[in-house]
């Protein structure tokens, strides 16, 4: 198959950098932009880190600025998962300068040289600046073949107890995603809880050799606090779920679903009301990603990022 014109939004983060290097070593998808956003650690942050991820690939993929806050306030950073630097830590060598630009315009001239039902977008943060790409040009929604986002979850939230991190620092714009019409797959809480890191997982695969970019990324792994969600045992790998999606949906189970994001003020802001059974009996407007290979993923990611340079 051709690869698939891709472009990631992100805010790494720690997720966000192993999930960039899945896509940068995967040669299903053909990565022409990354944007970045404030979410995680903050807009000066996740842009420098974001240089340096697709830098240390070797790959002159274009790394655009975007949203340092939300649509309607300051996004929430969560460096108590990510540290203070969003990386956890791992030093990387300094990326090449950002491309010129904000992201909401590099996404849709990306999308005006697409053709029609061409072009990935796989968001992995709050998707600001996807929404305001995509709310002021309607056109260009038929150059879109597929958005794919890690967001929201059917059961509880991880920033507060009902809304995940991505969902609840933007929801309005997670909003104006699903009421775009457009094919749309969503790996939530739920799903990325399948993709579980251990510390004997992260000892099995270091056993694979592989150049900078897999070092760093099993410097990430280890780097990553365990979850209490999880009792300590270990925590949930989001983003590259996202990422693997678009690679091998083989990798997972999946039903259409309609998804509600509750807007209001109160302590369910950010929610994504998931109707996995069609109770509301309205169309559904995702794809809900619901179990994963997760064995198989694993492998996927170690074998895509270990022959990174
Ligand atoms: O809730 C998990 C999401 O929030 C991931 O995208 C992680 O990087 C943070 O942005
Ligand atoms: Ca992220």
């Amino acid at each position: 198959m051709r690869p698939k014109p891709t472009i990631i939004d992100c805010d790494p983060g720690t997720d966000d950098a192993i999930a960039l290097w899945l896509a940068l070593g995967s040669p299903e998808l053909d990565v022409k932009l990354v944007t970045v956003a404030g979410g995680n650690v903050g807009l000066a942050a996740t842009t420098a880190n974001a240089r340096a991820v697709v830098g240390l690939t070797g790959r002159a993929v274009p790394v655009v600025a975007g949203a340092e806050r939300s649509l309607l306030a300051d996004f929430r950073a969560e460096t108590a998962v990510h540290g203070a630097d969003g990386l956890g830590g791992v030093r990387l060598p300094e990326g090449p300068p950002l491309a010129p630009g904000i992201a909401a315009d590099a996404i849709r001239t990306v999308l005006r040289a697409a053709d029609p039902d061409s072009v990935t977008v796989i968001g992995l943060g709050p998707v600001t600046n996807l929404a305001l790409a995509l709310a002021t040009e309607p056109a260009l929604l038929g150059r879109i073949a597929e958005i794919v986002l890690m967001s929201g979850a059917w059961s509880e939230g991880n920033i507060t107890p009902a809304a995940e991190f991505n969902a609840w620092n933007d929801p309005e714009a997670l909003a104006m995603l699903l009421g775009l019409d457009r094919p749309l797959a969503m790996a939530t809480l739920d799903l990325t809880a399948q993709a579980f890191v251990t510390p004997e997982l992260v000892s099995r695969l270091a056993q694979r050799q592989g150049g900078a970019c897999w070092q760093a990324a099993l410097g990430i792994l280890r780097a990553l606090p365990a979850s209490k969600r999880f009792g300590h045992r270990g925590y949930p790998l989001h983003d590259p779920c996202a990422v693997a999606w678009a690679i091998d949906p083989g990798l997972f189970g999946a039903r259409p679903a309609h998804a509600v994001v509750d807007l209001g003020a109160g302590p369910s802001r950010g929610r994504t009301v998931v109707d996995r059974w069609g109770r509301l009996g309205l169309a559904a407007n995702h794809m809900l990603l619901e179990a994963l290979d997760a064995p198989a993923f694993f492998d996927l990611l170690a074998e895509r990022i270990a022959a990174l340079p």
